[in-house]
């Protein structure tokens, strides 16, 4: 009810003095941080134009409004396809990665496709990342579902979700599939989200930046409430087999979270190799890969003069986006809805 009430700035509870003495309005940074600038590659040097959404474009539009399965926002054709995504057989061998969106999907999904090929790049350039590692839940007009996909994807695979924990099909747990899910802090997910709405023509507008920050904060965008998915996955994790990671310790020392993935894999690799995997899918790497860079997809799917898909790979860029009074209220609810849990974030590195 509280968030739902929430006009940035204007939150109860709101005790002026108590927060920096920047002026309520004013950004917490002016200065944006710089971003990589690298030329993207052409399309044509792309081995990977399967599109999954390209049927989507001969719909009237592909906005789509949400609906909801279950109680949590999701796209309406998603809730289509649910059946076959409830039914999903998992395989023993398939790997879950699991996040809730903005959260750093990609950057795990190219780490692992690097592991699994033993960090072969000319191999995990055999296709677009959104083909290699299929999108579960995924379901779009006149085109393979995710489940689909991966129905044709021999094992052992690399399966992609979004779902919030008590949604994920049963068979990955009693396959006893092993799970990598991976959290990013709130501040950068919102930002990150915003701008993905813009440029992913599946969302509505999202409205100025107060308006989605006050959305997410009451769970009202895909996938629903941050803290609920967040919470959900950490407290399962006391009871399976979940390596849960968080996007700011890759930011951080991707090397040290790359030797947990492979302690969590039982595999083991040669110095070189993880060299060239932590190298491959730097930011810079990957913002220039059209195998990983999501470039490939049409633009009227994806409009990346809007916002680049690979856009700042920082932490802390919300301090360029939120004023001082909405960081305030962003931190009492957050309090709120994360109190006691021992699950701690880091909102910047
Ligand atoms: P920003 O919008 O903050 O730049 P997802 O894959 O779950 O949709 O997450 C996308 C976010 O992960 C984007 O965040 C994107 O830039 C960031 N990202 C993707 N690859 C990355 C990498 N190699 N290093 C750091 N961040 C990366």
């Amino acid at each position: 009810i509280w968030a739902g009430l929430c006009l940035m700035g204007h939150c109860p509870g709101h005790s002026p003095g108590t927060g920096p003495s920047t002026a309520p309005g004013t950004v917490l940074a002016q200065v944006p941080a710089s971003s990589e600038v690298v030329e993207a590659a052409s399309r044509e040097d792309s081995q990977c134009c399967v599109d999954p959404l390209s049927a989507m474009e001969q719909e009237d539009g592909i906005r789509q409004e949400l609906g909801s399965l279950h109680g949590i926002p999701f796209y309406k054709s998603f809730i289509e396809g649910w059946p076959q995504v409830k039914a999903f057989q998992a395989r023993p061998d398939d790997l879950l990665i699991s996040t809730y969106p903005k959260s750093g999907t990609t950057w795990l999904s190219e780490i692992m496709d690097m592991i699994y090929h033993n960090g072969d790049v000319e191999k995990c350039r055999r296709d677009a990342i959104y083909n290699r590692v299929p999108f579960l839940e995924l379901k779009a007009p006149k085109c393979l579902s995710g489940v689909e996909q991966l129905e044709n994807t021999p094992s052992p695979r690399l399966v992609k979700t979004h779902l919030p924990v008590q949604l994920l099909p049963t068979s990955f747990w009693e396959k006893d599939c092993k799970i990598i899910y991976m959290a990013r802090n709130p501040k950068d997910v919102v930002i990150s989200y915003y701008y993905f709405h813009q440029m992913a023509k599946i969302h509505h507008d999202p409205g100025t930046k107060a308006e989605f920050l006050e959305k997410f904060m009451a769970g009202k965008v895909p996938y629903g409430s941050w803290y609920d998915h967040v919470r959900g996955w950490w407290e399962k994790k006391q009871e399976k087999k979940i390596l849960y990671l968080f996007y700011e310790d890759m930011k951080k020392d991707p090397r040290q979270e790359v030797q947990k993935i492979l302690q969590f894999l039982g595999k083991e690799l040669a110095e070189g190799t993880v060299e060239r995997i932590l190298h491959h899918t730097s930011f810079q790497e990957m913002k220039k890969n059209p195998a990983a860079n999501y470039e490939t997809m049409l633009p009227t799917l994806m409009d990346h003069s809007i916002s680049p898909f690979l856009r700042k790979g920082i932490s802390g860029d919300w301090k360029n986006h939120f004023t001082v009074a909405q960081n305030e209220c962003f931190d009492q609810h957050y309090q709120e809805l994360m109190a006691g849990s021992d699950l701690h974030f880091q909102m910047e590195v």
